[in-house]
Formats: C-alpha cells, sequence, structure tokens
C-alpha cells in the first residue's frame, strides 16, 4: 500500500455511529467520533482521577491529560502548547478573549467582522464593541462569487483598527479567505488577527504561524473528538491579556484564561482524535505526530475533493439546484437551494431515505442573508473523513428523486 493512501472502510469501521445506517453530511454541525477517542473519554472517567497535581497518581493522571492535549492541539495547529487554551466552547472562548481584549479599547477604536462568518466570530465583537463605545466595520462578501478577498477587508481596515475578526472557511458555503493577505493588511496597522479556525481545522492542514493569525479558535467535536473548544495564540501574547479570573486560581499562561476545572475526559478525547487525523493515512508510525498528520491531511483533502466533484457533477444535472459554494478555495461544504422546495422539506425527504443533510443558517446569520437566503438558508451537504462514494450515490439519488430528476 502507498505510504499515503486512504482506505476510507479502514477509517469506517472505527466508527461505531456509521453502523446506524445513516450517511452523514452533518458534520459541519459535529462530525461523528471514532472508538479511540470514545475509549478515551471512558477510560479517563473510570480512572482514578482528581484535580492536577503531582502527589497522587489521579492528580498526576490529571496532570498528564492536560499536557498531552495541549501537544496534540500544538501539533496540529502547529502552535506552542504553552498557548493552547481549552474551553467550554468557540462560542464561550471568543466571548470571554473579547471581553478582555476590548476592556483596552475605547471610542477612538475600530474592530472588523466579517458578513462571511459564523455568528460566533461577530456578535462577540460587536456586544464588545458597544460596551467600550468602539466602532465595528464589515467586510462584505461577493454573494456571486461566494468570495472574501483581501481588499473588501481592506477597505475598511483603518489606522484606528484593534482588530480584524474573520473565518478561516465559511460553515455555510466554505469559502477559505486569503489569510495571510489579510494579516499583512490588519499588521500593517497594528490590529491583531482572530482567526475562527472551526470549519476550516476539520478540513485542512492548519499551521496558525503560516496564516499570519494572532487568535485561532476551534473546536474538536468539528474533527472527530469530544465537544469542546480550543484557542491557539503565542504565550507571549497571552502573557499581555488579563482576563476576569477567580483570585485562588492559576495566573500563568494559559490557565490564566481557563474558566474554572477542566473537563479532562475530554481533553483525553481530544488527544485521541488528533492520533486518529494523524493516522488518517497509512503513514510511519516512527514520523513525529505533526509530519504524519501533514500527509494524513493531504490524502483526506485528496479524497474529499474526489467525492466533492462526483457530487457536484450529479448535482449541476438536478433542475433549479443553486449552489452557493462557489468560491475558488473552499472546504468540502455545499450550500444549496431547488426551485420549488423549502429546505426543510429537502432535509425530512433526505431523512426519510437515510441521509442525513440538515437545512438552515447554520448561525452564519449575516452570511445567508446576504445570500439573500434570509433566516431560511438552504440545504447544507457537509464531507467528512467517514465519508465515501456510497454515501455521495445515496446523497445524490435522494436529491435526483425528490426534485424529479429520477423517476
Ligand atoms: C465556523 C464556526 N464557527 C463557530 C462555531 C461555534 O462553535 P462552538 O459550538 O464550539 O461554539 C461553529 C459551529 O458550528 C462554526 O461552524
Amino acid at each position: 500500500m502507498a505510504p499515503s493512501a486512504y482506505d476510507v472502510d479502514r477509517i469506517r469501521w472505527h466508527f461505531p455511529a456509521l453502523r446506524e445506517g445513516a450517511a452523514h453530511f452533518d458534520g459541519p454541525g459535529g462530525s461523528q467520533v471514532p472508538d479511540t477517542v470514545a475509549t478515551a473519554v471512558v477510560e479517563t472517567l473510570t480512572s482514578a482521577i482528581s484535580n492536577r497535581g503531582t502527589v497522587t497518581p489521579a492528580e498526576r493522571r490529571a496532570d498528564r491529560i492536560v499536557v498531552e492535549a495541549r501537544a496534540a492541539m500544538g501539533d496540529l495547529l502547529a502552535v506552542d502548547p504553552g498557548g493552547i487554551v481549552f474551553g467550554r466552547s468557540a462560542t464561550e472562548l471568543t466571548f470571554h478573549l473579547a471581553r478582555t481584549l476590548s476592556s483596552g479599547w475605547g471610542p477612538d477604536d475600530e474592530v472588523v467582522v466579517s458578513r462571511l462568518d459564523h455568528d460566533a466570530n461577530i456578535r462577540p465583537w460587536v456586544l464588545a464593541a458597544e460596551t467600550v463605545g468602539a466602532t465595528v466595520r464589515w467586510a462584505d462578501f461577493d454573494p456571486a462569487t461566494g468570495e472574501l478577498p483581501p481588499e473588501a477587508v481592506g477597505a475598511v481596515v483603518t489606522d484606528r483598527t484593534r482588530l480584524v475578526a474573520v473565518t478561516a472557511a465559511s460553515n455555510l458555503i466554505g469559502t477559505r479567505p486569503d489569510l495571510p493577505a489579510i494579516a499583512e493588511i490588519a499588521h500593517a496597522v497594528g490590529a491583531l488577527l482572530w482567526v475562527d479556525g472551526v470549519h476550516a481545522t476539520a478540513h485542512v492542514l492548519t499551521d496558525v504561524p503560516a496564516t499570519g493569525a494572532d487568535f485561532w479558535v476551534c473546536s474538536p467535536y468539528k474533527f472527530l473528538g469530544p465537544h469542546l473548544g480550543v484557542l491557539a495564540a503565542a504565550p507571549e501574547l497571552l502573557e499581555t491579556l488579563h482576563p476576569a479570573k477567580l483570585l485562588p486560581s492559576s495566573d500563568a499562561v494559559p490557565e490564566r484564561f481557563e474558566l474554572g476545572t477542566l473537563p479532562y475526559e475530554l481533553l483525553a478525547g481530544t488527544t485521541a482524535a488528533v492520533d486518529f487525523l494523524a493516522d488518517l493515512a497509512l503513514t510511519d508510525p516512527s514520523l513525529s505526530r505533526r509530519a504524519r498528520l501533514v500527509t494524513s491531511f493531504a490524502a483526506l483533502e485528496e479524497h474529499e475533493d474526489t467525492l466533492l466533484a462526483a457530487l457536484e457533477e450529479r448535482l449541476r444535472a438536478i433542475p433549479g439546484l443553486t449552489a452557493y459554494s462557489n468560491a475558488r478555495r473552499r472546504t468540502p461544504t455545499l450550500l444549496v437551494t431547488v426551485e420549488g422546495h423549502d429546505p426543510q422539506d429537502l432535509r425530512a425527504a433526505l431523512a426519510e431515505r437515510g441521509v442525513n443533510a440538515p437545512a438552515g443558517n447554520f448561525y452564519a446569520w449575516e452570511c445567508s442573508h446576504h445570500l439573500g437566503l434570509g433566516a431560511t438558508g438552504g440545504l447544507r451537504m457537509g464531507l467528512a473523513p467517514y465519508t465515501n462514494a456510497d454515501d455521495i450515490d445515496r446523497l445524490a439519488t435522494g436529491l435526483e428523486e425528490i426534485c424529479g430528476a429520477r423517476r
């Protein structure tokens, strides 16, 4: 077998949930979970564990789990594990840091958000700006192409901009903006770049320093792990920030940003998810985890691109179908509407056929409205590491039947 071979049958075997029989296109909302992740969670909960410490084996276990999870996320994002912050969700981490960062802003300051983004990377900044009297400036994407060109961000960045918040990939239409170019624009005026990597991290190999992002948030439940959120930033940058915290809790970085006791079982599951991703392609086990992630993500991208091309070809033949995922660089996440069919009806009819493809705006509220789809949104189909050709056929056949392209 070639060193980077992507064996989807082998991968699927690790997902007990797939044995229930549905074809899952709901990964952008939350992926299914491999057995190794579930086992890591269970083993943590059934082992002796207490708060982090060095005295008892239970304390040492908790400590080891935290250290290992930071290391795993460091490998996944190509960052210093000392700058990995765990939280309840990406939304919660963004609100938390928005409050912290904006405490230093005033009425002369500006923050830039984009209409391509999930509301989790808009509303925390809008509300934080409101609190301190700062101005919000909006970068618009082109609804026809789905592109957010760096110039659209540049047009609203001024020498008053303190922070630019933008997505690494739209969870609604998949668009992946040119982050290094946006970083250059932000940094040229001394602004920080906050990137929502929640959707992107599941599909493309992330190298946070290469993107130019100062902050990167993501959520392991989108990339085969458990439900929690992760923030990555350089430890030196985190040292300059002082979030609200309890008096007796650690003031060290990154702990000072982590409110309350960490969910150790979910951290163990996160490490297992990163390990699973590293082994998606059969790579040389003696290589570093980062090196295996590089190879595995290359194979994953190829796998998803091939399936996406097959799906798009079938969809193009469906009468009345409009596809909104048209950007040059994008994830395998498609948003469509079909003339004469309510997206919720399409979703329900697909569900009857054992195909899970949800419909809505998926909290990409501004994005959906900017596309002219209002709160209704469309039908979203997302590929995941376990998607296979049979899933694609079931989805396409289902849509053909429902939309009258096939009798
Ligand atoms: C692009 C994007 N950003 C943010 C979020 C919110 O993530 P969380 O549930 O971890 O707060 C989501 C969830 O769907 C998302 O897709």
